[in-house]
């Protein structure tokens, strides 16, 4: 649905994207993340045909951004990081605004206009002034914007930035609607876990670079590999510290330490053993009393810590 090539923007001597490449499928969601100044809205805004590359190529939908701008502006919703104010614009004429400019007319315009509303749950607003909005209600009329021409595609430049946390919420539940109706989604974020985990592919880009390109399940591998081992968390209440003693005299474990604050014993094991079944069974075996076993969770900071270690080391 996206591929990009060699994707390059340069502003003087500055690189704001360099030699960017990927491709996304159909359905994916990709959650591209970096830092302030790292290229995100630049990349987004050559992939909607807004800018022009210095070098390199994409297509979206299999279509040319050099060639098929029409085509795919079309094809695709661009949620910029910032739109412009419409001074004394109900909610509802600010969409049939930009109804009116996809072409869409009539009956077709009024009853596309409240289907989008009703989507973002701005309904009730819909008489309000677009000023009048708070900043997570911008933020959804801005995704009902994109929506009016019901864009196979869709780019959405952070679109939970500035949100307090419940109207990040809200966010994140209707990225997960349009996930469920096969979208696909590119969106960006400056703060790591915001919207990585509702992806299940990323990004990571710095000064214009892609750092790391692939699934979640490969940013993780990548975890496991510089951790070494797979590792898992028990418990056995009273008897934890005598359990992690018993636990590092396994030949599998690399090492098992009682962790009081989480109150679980962190167990480490040795690279090629992938399978920790082996810990509950032998501590019940051994009369351990078993209350919790789960393997750690390996979270996005975990990925970007990792991979831009990689990197700068
Ligand atoms: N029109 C422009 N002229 C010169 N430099 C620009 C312009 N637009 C962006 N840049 C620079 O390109 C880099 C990438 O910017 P941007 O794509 O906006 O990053 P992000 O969206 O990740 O915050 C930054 O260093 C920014 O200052
Ligand atoms: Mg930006």
């Amino acid at each position: 649905m996206i591929e990009c090539r060699d994707l390059t923007k340069k502003y003087g001597e500055l690189f704001a994207v360099d030699r960017l490449s990927l491709k996304l499928e159909p359905g994916d969601v990709y959650g591209f993340i970096g830092p302030n100044g790292s290229g995100k809205t630049t990349t987004m805004r050559m992939l909607a045909t807004l800018l022009n590359p210095s070098w390199g190529e994409a297509t979206v939908c299999g279509h040319s951004i050099y060639t098929g701008s029409k085509e795919i502006r079309r094809a695709i919703g661009y949620m910029p990081d910032f739109f412009g104010v419409y001074d004394d614009m109900k909610v509802a004429e600010y969409l049939e605004f930009f109804a009116a400019a996809y072409r869409i007319r009539g009956e077709a315009r009024k009853k596309k206009v409240d289907q989008v509303l009703d989507y973002v749950d701005l309904g009730y607003k819909r008489d309000a002034l677009v000023t009048s909005l708070s900043r997570g209600m911008t933020q959804r009329l801005g995704l009902a914007r994109t929506l009016l021409h019901d864009p196979q595609v869709l780019l959405l430049d952070e679109p939970a930035s500035g949100l307090d946390p419940r109207a990040r919420i809200e966010m994140r539940e209707l990225i997960k609607r349009l996930r469920r109706e096969n979208k696909t989604i590119m969106l960006s974020s400056h703060i790591l876990p915001e919207l990585a985990d509702i992806c299940n592919k990323l990004g990571i880009i710095e000064r214009g670079k892609l750092l790391f390109n692939g699934s979640v399940a490969e940013a993780e591998a990548e975890v496991r590999k510089v951790r070494g081992g797979r590792v898992f968390l028990v418990s056995v209440g009273e008897r934890n510290t005598e359990a992690a003693n018993r636990l590092g005299t396994y030949k599998e474990v690399a090492s098992a330490a009682f962790e009081p604050k989480a109150g679980v014993v962190r167990v480490a094991l040795r690279a090629g053993h992938d399978d920790g079944r082996f810990i509950p069974e032998r501590l019940i075996a051994e009369k351990f009393k078993l209350q919790s076993f789960r393997e750690e969770d390996i979270n996005i900071e975990d990925v970007f810590l990792t991979i831009t270690k990689g990197i700068t080391n």
